[in-house]
């Protein structure tokens, strides 16, 4: 039927474009965060024995096999409705992984405020699963955005106001959801009425008019942040269990590492800072190397490249730091070290070499803070350094998948753009609202189908201000998506 309205190929792809638009707007404003990447991880002792409703969220307990995180603040604040609430991520270190589900916000420290990165706060028993030491400081993690194993029902506790009325004022919780929540909306004036949109107010969907009231029975529309819509009818303030969201995978292995190895690889990996000393020169983006970019830097006689590590890191799995120099001086003597007094001593010459240097040479400790490569020359020296990694003695994962983008089920478009001039393209409408008998329907829109529905334009603008706030440090993942989206679009047309 919607074959029908494309009558010719110009149509058609503008409605791939348009298609492609909206699709591009919902990955991008997927709660501010590109669905994998690398970023850092804290652990806290509060999340230790972390039971219902804790946290922003006020989420029951995870599923059995899910531990709890706290998740940067901006992060949550970029998404409208509950935010972060309730999403699963696949966190893996050098030493194992772990699936934790935001319950939380982290609000403490600059990580919590950064928007380059995911931060995730873990209890220590949890952190100690990737990072393979419970008390070190800060680990670099790769990231994945899963469905949560959630097997359940979703609960929708109601809540009337202090005087057992539900006209004015009321409040819907909702828990063991598997997507996290856009929004919820409930309609005025029977269930025929217009939707109002609830807020969300710390785990709290609220309903607070002054001059509209809510009757029962009304229907309530719940919409995923991947646009999936549940709509059931609610006759009284009974809890209520309805269907969850579909739990198909949202994102199959990202196309990134799992464990994170770079140090450096054309710029510094997050986490990582310069503290060189004695230095005439420094460019972090040189193009001496091969392809991409090196550190190049002129140190004095006894000067160094020195890379800081934003807080100390655990060397719990690590077997040997790895990276290729060059210099402007034969036999150039450098010396790699991690702490002073626990040297390794490299030659390097004026040609690119790859050095592979074990972390047992560098007498390494539990933890360290640096990274050090000291001109021992005596003289004045040009030094190039690039592709400086970790080697894990752990068996964790660090394979590239070359066919991810990170997103293999695109889930549907729930509303049509409200740019659509001949709106009848997207008329189809395949919300099915459940009948007044309570009967609940979980819609998902038919692959190849713009989904209709009669959404706010409130979500028209969330989706916009989400838009604004993209993680800079996935573009290049956005434009592979970009160009997936593109490739999906088109064919659906
Ligand atoms: C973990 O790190 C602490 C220092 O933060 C250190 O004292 C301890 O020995 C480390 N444990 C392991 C197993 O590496
Ligand atoms: C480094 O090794 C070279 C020989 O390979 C030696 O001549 C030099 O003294 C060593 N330097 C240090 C600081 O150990
Ligand atoms: C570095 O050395 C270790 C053994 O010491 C080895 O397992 C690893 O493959 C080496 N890395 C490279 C890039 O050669
Ligand atoms: C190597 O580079 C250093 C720093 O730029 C410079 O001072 C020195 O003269 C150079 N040496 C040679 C042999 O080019
Ligand atoms: C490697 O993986 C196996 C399971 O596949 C596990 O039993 C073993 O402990 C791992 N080894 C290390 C060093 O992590």
């Amino acid at each position: 039927m919607i074959n029908m309205l494309y009558r010719n190929s110009k149509m058609r792809i503008f409605y791939s474009l348009l298609l492609f638009t909206t699709l591009l707007v919902i990955v991008k404003s997927q709660n501010g965060l590109s669905p994998c990447g690398e970023g850092s991880a804290i652990w806290n002792s509060d999340y230790s024995g972390w039971t219902d409703g804790r946290g922003l969220c006020g989420l029951p307990t995870p599923p059995s096999g899910v531990v709890v995180a706290g998740v940067n603040r901006n992060y949550f604040t970029m998404t409208s409705g509950s935010g972060l609430c309730g999403t699963c991520f696949k966190l893996t270190g050098p030493a194992g992984s772990v699936i934790a589900q935001a319950v939380d916000v982290c609000d403490a420290t600059a990580l919590c405020t950064q928007t380059d990165h995911a931060h995730f706060i873990l209890s220590p028993a949890d952190y100690n699963v990737i990072s393979g030491n419970s008390t070190a400081t800060l680990y670099n993690v790769g990231y994945q955005m899963i469905t949560c194993p959630n097997e359940g029902d979703i609960t929708v506790t109601p809540k009337p106001d202090g005087s057992g009325s539900y006209s004015y004022y009321f409040s819907l919780t909702l828990s063991g959801f598997s997507v996290p929540i856009k929004s919820v909306e409930v309609t005025v004036g029977g269930t025929s009425g217009a939707y109002q949109q609830l807020k969300y107010q710390s785990s709290l969907w609220v309903f607070n008019k002054n001059s509209i009231a809510f009757t029962f029975p009304g229907k309530v529309r719940v919409t995923s942040q991947t646009g999936q819509q549940i709509v059931y009818s609610m006759t009284n303030g009974a809890a209520k269990m309805i269907p969850n969201f579909d739990q198909a995978p949202l994102y199959a292995d990202c196309g990134t590492p799992v464990a994170p190895q770079y140090i450096y690889q054309d710029s510094l990996a997050q986490g990582w800072t310069d503290a060189s000393w004695d230095f005439v020169e420094k460019n972090y983006n040189d193009n001496s190397a091969a392809s991409g970019s090196n550190i190049a830097i002129g140190l004095s006689a006894y000067g160094g490249l020195k890379i800081q590590s934003l807080t100390s890191f655990s060397t719990a799995n690590l077997a040997t730091l790895e990276f290729s120099a060059k210099a402007n001086v034969s036999n150039s003597q450098i010396l790699i070290f991690l702490h002073k007094g626990a040297n390794f001593n490299v030659t390097v010459g004026t040609e690119w070499a790859n050095y592979n240097v074990t972390l047992a040479s560098l007498s390494a400790a539990a933890t360290e803070t640096a990274i050090a490569f000291q001109n021992f020359q005596g003289s004045s020296l040009l030094l190039m350094v690039d592709n400086i990694k970790w080697g894990y003695s752990s068996n964790v994962s660090t394979s590239t998948s070359t066919s991810g983008t990170g997103l293999v089920t695109m889930p549907p478009v729930t509303k049509p753009p409200s740019t659509t001039a001949s709106g009848s393209a997207t008329t189809t409408s395949v919300v099915t609202t459940a009948s007044t008998t309570a009967q609940v329907t979980t819609t998902r829109g038919p692959s190849g189908t713009t989904a209709g529905g009669d959404g706010s334009s409130v979500s028209d603008s969330e989706n916009t201000g989400g838009d604004k706030h993209v993680d800079s440090s996935s573009s290049t993942k956005l434009t592979i998506s970009t160009i997936t989206l593109l490739l999906i679009s088109i064919i659906l047309f």
